[in-house]
């Protein structure tokens, strides 16, 4: 495989690109790699590769004119790639898909970064190693190189090696031990020294799991999992920031399609959906808030039918998710039961489906936000019923939480929908 690489800095590469495996692919003539020095093709006397921005800001960028030259004389580019903190992630996915690849050239920056008319001209790629910022691309480019270098057939030596790795089945890699068994008191685990494959097969899979559950549940979504991968995830400790989560659902004062504020009833559907919601997702609590004394004594009927009656006979399980439900005047007699409860006194945050544009308006919450709060004290999170909740009970919580499908012009989903999402998208359990 070819790599054509393209930067001010050529001799940023000579040590890695020519220590360990890669010095022995490049003998081996598994990997090539051609520098292509951005300065030759500068012209003046000072052979200046940069220029100020248009617009002004600070730094300096790379310039078109010799970066274009220096790309158009790679006779076989193959894949154009730059590296970018503006670029798609670098993932084990797409480092499988450029090892398939002849040649492939990666274009370093520097300073500020490129003129962005370089992307018309030629067709570039951008690439991120990763959420933070680098002096230059070099450092990247590395970092590209190895992880596709390592997949090339013959690169290291053992077949199987890029094969069982973190990411190669959609987990991170099991724990590696080597000798001495026994290490200033640590121990090996026993397991590893039993000689029994399928039991060390076991509990390396095991321990990917876990490794994976604690460090980087993200993944857990793409991952192939078996039926029994699944049960141990299920017998796992994890920790449940839902229990610091609570849920009101206003019925008054909310506002009706004139904006005018109003009372709106009780409905067993809103009961039943979101107790069950609640209970699903282990919340701390749902709050059925409304100070109107018919709408109370109905709230309590259906909850006393399904806790206590005919319902929990027929079905338990609703008689547990409907536990979960207590009915109060307003959202302040909520946050003081949250206090009773806790000892702490939650913080408050507000949904709406409409974003406030009130010049001067506080940018809304974002689930971050929130999931950041909830590590450390419970939540309150208030949903209106019908058009959303009054001024007055915005205006209580420290802020409202961004509108589901904020980016469209359609999205009027029903309160539970709108809990439901909200809820599952705050807990990202995996
Ligand atoms: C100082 S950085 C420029 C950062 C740029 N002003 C920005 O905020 O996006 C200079 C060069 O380093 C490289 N670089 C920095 N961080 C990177 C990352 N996370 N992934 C890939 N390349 C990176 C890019 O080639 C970039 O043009």
């Amino acid at each position: 495989m070819n790599f054509h690489i393209v930067s001010i800095f050529p001799h940023y590469f000579e040590s890695p690109l020519s220590a360990g495996l890669m010095g022995k692919g490049v003998e081996s003539g598994l990997v090539a790699f051609d520098h292509i020095d951005v300065r030759h093709f500068a012209g003046g006397i000072h052979k200046s590769v940069d220029d100020r921005p248009f617009g002004g800001g600070p730094g300096m960028l790379l310039k078109l004119d010799p970066m274009v030259k220096a790309l158009s004389s790679i006779a076989s580019p193959g894949r154009i790639l730059m590296l970018s903190p503006r670029g798609a992630p670098l993932t084990q996915d797409r480092v499988r898909e450029l090892a398939r690849e002849e040649d492939i050239t990666l274009i370093c920056g520097r300073y500020e970064g490129i003129d962005e008319r370089l992307l018309d001209l030629f067709p570039i790629e951008l690439v991120s190693v990763g959420d933070f910022v680098l002096n230059g691309g070099e450092a990247g480019a590395v970092c590209l190189i190895e992880a596709v270098a390592r997949l090339l057939p013959g690169f290291m030596g053992h077949a199987d090696s890029g094969e069982d790795e973190s990411f190669s089945s959609g987990l991170l890699e099991y724990p590696h031990f080597t000798r001495p068994d026994v290490f200033e008191g640590l121990a090996v685990p026993e397991v590893l020294r039993t000689g029994d494959h399928a039991r060390i097969e076991q509990w390396r899979r095991h321990c990917s799991l876990e490794a994976t559950l604690r460090q980087r549940p993200d993944l857990l979504p793409q991952a192939r999992l078996t039926v029994e991968d699944v049960d141990h995830l299920r017998s796992l400790r994890r920790s449940r920031p839902g229990r610091n989560l609570y849920i009101a659902l206003v019925h008054y004062p909310v506002l009706n399609k004139f904006g005018e504020k109003v009372a709106v009833s009780v409905t067993n559907l809103d009961l039943h959906d979101l107790a069950r919601l609640a209970r699903t997702y282990g919340l701390g609590g749902f709050y059925v808030v409304t100070p109107i004394e018919d709408q109370k004594t109905l709230a309590g009927q259906i909850l006393a039918h399904w806790r206590e009656g005919a319902g929990k006979a027929v079905n338990p399980d609703r008689a547990e998710a409907l536990s979960t439900v207590s009915v109060f005047d307003d959202v302040d007699a909520a946050v003081l039961d949250i206090e009773a409860q806790t000892g702490q006194c939650p913080r408050l945050a507000a949904t709406s489906a409409r974003l406030d544009r009130a010049p001067g308006a506080e940018p809304a919450l974002t689930y971050g936000n929130v999931r950041k709060w909830l590590e450390e004290s419970p939540v309150l999170l208030v949903f209106g019923t019908g058009h959303g909740l009054a001024s007055e009970v915005l205006e209580k919580a420290e802020g409202t939480l961004r509108p589901i499908r904020y980016m469209d012009d359609y999205n009027h989903l029903s309160v539970r929908s709108a809990v439901a999402i909200t809820i599952d998208r705050l807990m990202m359990d995996e």
